[in-house]
């Protein structure tokens, strides 16, 4: 039995599903991959829970000020950092400092958040080159929805010629509110809302930001693409209106937010913005909060995958995904 020591950075609702979801696994990890997986650190911004035998579910109800930061994760002997930290593309946020000194050390990190991903992806895969430590990210690539797995294991081998996704919850949403419930663009957003996955700044969903973001990890992380946020054009539904949407609908086109990834000329070039569909399209028909991916490759044709997880839980699965493709690695 390999004892693997597991550390939480970001403790909000994701990193808290993610500690239960991992403590209620551990007896599959024990059976399946002959891994004792102990939760050894989590912490928030201020405050935080250590124990080197493993916490427990009671121990993560009451956490101590002062245990937090990249030092308090060195100092708590994990093997593997999860980063569930709030997400900040335009500073890197907090994640970036936990997962530059992670990869450093030659942590195994498992990153939720997409900020620093976005902000210095390059700097933090050749961290993790360096220092051979395994860079997983399904859960800022979109999360339930499967990308860069079925690019690297589902289609492995073949050549990525084209990628199309919906990619971000709150516009599909509310584009699918206003077109099939007529409501206003104000009250859709506000279900939303309601509903906990529009981003605590809803314009970085409603400007097509989210999308772009996962849109250019999918294209860095999954393609080998290097691509920065300038590089992108990217077009959000902020100012799509009632009668815009009537429009579409009397021609009878369903419009989406989409992120787009096409090589041209040896090189990958990435766009966000509505397109259009015909109702007997699949994109036409995902519906709500769902997400979807369509891959095309040379030898494999067109993938369609769809995702309808719940929050959090399916990003804390999409997480520990990753964190089995880890103990297959070093365990198997
Ligand atoms: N706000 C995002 C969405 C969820 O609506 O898809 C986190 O990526």
């Amino acid at each position: 039995m390999t004892t693997f020591k597991v550390a939480i950075a970001g403790f909000g609702g994701v990193g808290r599903a993610t500690a239960s979801l991992l403590l209620a696994r551990r007896a599959r990890y024990r059976d399946v991959y002959g891994a004792d997986v102990r939760l050894v650190a989590v912490c928030g911004s201020r405050s935080g829970a250590v124990s080197a035998e493993g916490l427990e579910e009671a121990n993560l109800a009451a956490l101590a000020d002062g245990l937090s930061g990249p030092a308090f994760i060195e100092e708590s002997g994990a093997d593997i950092l999860i980063e569930a930290g709030p997400s900040d593309f335009r500073t890197g946020g907090p994640g970036l400092a936990y997962l530059q000194t992670s990869l450093s050390a030659g942590r195994d990190t498992i990153v939720i958040s997409k900020g620093a991903l976005v902000h210095s992806g390059r700097e933090l895969r050749s961290l993790a080159e360096g220092s051979g430590a395994i860079l997983k990210l399904s859960g800022a690539a979109a999360a339930a929805l499967p990308t860069i797995d079925l690019m690297q294991h589902s289609l492995k081998g073949c050549e990525v010629l084209e990628v199309e996704g919906i990619l971000n919850a709150t516009t599909n949403y509310l584009l699918d509110a206003m077109t099939t419930r007529g409501i206003g663009f104000d009250e859709a957003l506000r279900e939303a809302q309601r509903g906990g996955f529009a981003e605590a700044d809803p314009r970085n969903d409603t400007e097509g930001w989210d999308t772009a973001c996962k849109l250019l990890l999918i294209a860095n992380f999954g393609l080998g693409a290097d691509l920065a946020m300038d590089d992108l054009a990217v077009e959000g539904i902020q100012s799509v209106t009632t009668e815009r949407i009537e429009t579409w609908r009397g021609q009878g086109l369903v419009p989406k937010l989409v992120g787009r990834l096409w090589r041209e000329s040896g090189a990958i070039r990435a766009a966000v913005g509505i397109r259009t569909y015909l109702p007997d399209n699949p994109f036409a028909n995902i519906r709500g909060k769902d997400k979807a991916i369509r891959i095309v490759t040379d030898a494999m044709g067109e993938t369609l995958a769809i995702g309808s997880g719940k929050e959090p839980l399916a990003t804390a699965g999409a997480a520990l995904k990753d964190l089995e493709h880890i103990l297959v690695a070093k365990a198997g």
